[in-house]
């Protein structure tokens, strides 16, 4: 459920006519529905009660500082994957031991700073991270938790590229390896051993790949229990789908009651790290009608907003619905809605029956909070767009568009 629907011919977000915020802050425009964002957290939260998990919110999926602000109001922790991630998520006034980090490659400058943070934990990928994440707390004088990521080795049925739980991907440690480094644990004096971790990709609109990763990891800790080895937390990763046309994802009761039964009675700390279930529906990406193009063979419409700006559909083929931002009874055509960018595969639709649109009219990218601003870019040197949050009737702007300026600001003509 989102607060994007028509009110008569009109386009809304809660209470506000996004046409209207086309027109005062110009398009290419993100905007997100304070309701929608915080409402899928506290549907988690609900539905996950009984074992009262930590839910660390997914930065990369949106990692403004007023969407991480909303969610940590509420609760959350978030699960990060960079220094950068870091940054933001104490600008943000996210309490730190409520911050998990995970990523394959983490520099020395990066573990630094975390551990002498503070987070919650780690999320470890290899034995020459923990090995280094040992050495560097030990020269701190600190000693850090860590969760090793296992790689379960589940078939995740999403794209390719957002599948991160088979074994010839490159995340997490197989369990046979785990095993040895659990072995091993003593040698690590500054990163202890607390807990495991799983993540096995993303948009996965099923429960059985979940239940298969967590059946695969619960038997390991059972496995480990009994050799003495005590394993207090469990992160069982993001992963949750929504839908982007015809999918028909899980709801969060429905999630909680396949999985609950697995963990409830564990004594088990559950940490959750979705990123797409919270923000993926709560924000649109709105454009403007540039021109309508006819050729021999096709119908192009072509926009303001581009794969810089949302590059889903270029990079996974990925399918977003696109409405006009006000409808009327007019024909349905069958186009390509394509940005400016000097590539073919700037698009955000191919061969779509849609509403026929004419230059200066806008349209809607639907489901584009997720990955959608935090994997924009300054490819052909467009400035990044503006990004507003809507609650009820108010309109806050939680990201200015960038300027020309901001473009060359770190540059220097120095040849
Ligand atoms: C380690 C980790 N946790 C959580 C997430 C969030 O995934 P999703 O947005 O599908 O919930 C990701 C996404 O790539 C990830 O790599």
């Amino acid at each position: 459920m989102h607060e994007f629907s028509y009110k008569g011919s009109d386009f809304f977000c809660e209470g506000i006519k996004v046409s209207d915020l086309a027109l005062r802050f110009g398009t290419p425009l993100y905007v997100y529905s304070y309701k929608t964002l915080t409402d899928h957290f506290l549907k988690l939260q609900s539905a996950f009660r009984e074992i009262d998990p930590l839910i660390c919110f997914s930065v990369k999926a949106n990692s403004n500082l007023s969407v991480l602000k909303a969610l940590v109001d509420k609760g959350a922790g978030l699960d990060i994957v960079s220094g950068g991630e870091l940054f933001r998520a104490k600008k943000a006034g996210c309490p730190l031991s409520k911050i998990v980090y995970a990523s394959v490659g983490k520099t020395d400058k990066e573990i630094e700073d975390a551990v002498s943070s503070g987070i919650l934990f780690f999320n470890v990928e290899s034995l020459p991270e923990l090995e280094n994440i040992n050495r560097i707390a030990g020269r701190l004088g600190k000693t850090v938790k860590v969760a090793l990521r296992i790689n379960p080795d589940v078939e995740a049925k999403t794209h390719k590229f957002i599948t991160t739980g088979k074994i010839t991907n490159k995340f997490g440690i197989d369990f046979k390896t785990a095993g040895g480094i659990i072995a091993l644990r003593k040698r690590f004096r500054h990163a202890l051993i607390a807990g495991l971790h799983i993540h096995i990709g993303s948009q996965i609109t099923e429960s059985g790949p979940f239940l298969a990763a967590i059946k695969k990891i619960t038997v390991f800790i059972s496995r480990l229990k009994d050799q003495g080895v005590p394993i207090e937390y469990l992160n069982i990763g993001g992963g949750l789908g929504i839908i982007y046309s015809r999918e028909t994802p899980q709801t969060a009761a429905e999630f909680a009651s396949k999985i609950l039964p697995l963990l409830r009675n564990s004594g088990l700390k559950i940490i959750m790290e979705p990123g797409r279930f919270i923000v993926g529906s709560a924000g649109i990406l709105v454009a403007r009608v540039l021109y309508v193009k006819k050729t021999p063979l096709k119908k192009f419409v072509i926009v303001d907003g581009a794969m810089n700006d949302l590059i889903r559909p270029a990079l996974y083929d990925a399918h977003h619905e696109i409405v006009p931002l006000h409808r009327s009874k007019r024909e349905r055509q069958k186009v390509d809605i394509v940005g400016p960018i000097c590539e073919s595969g700037d698009f955000l639709a191919k061969g779509r029956f849609v509403q026929s649109v004419r230059a200066g009219e806008y349209i809607a990218v639907m489901s584009a909070g997720a990955y959608g601003f935090s994997m924009s870019s300054n490819y052909n040197s467009r400035p990044r767009a503006a990004e507003i949050m809507v609650r009820g009737k108010e309109v806050i702007l939680i990201g200015r568009r960038e300027t020309y300026d901001d473009l060359i600001d770190r540059e220097e003509i120095a040849v």
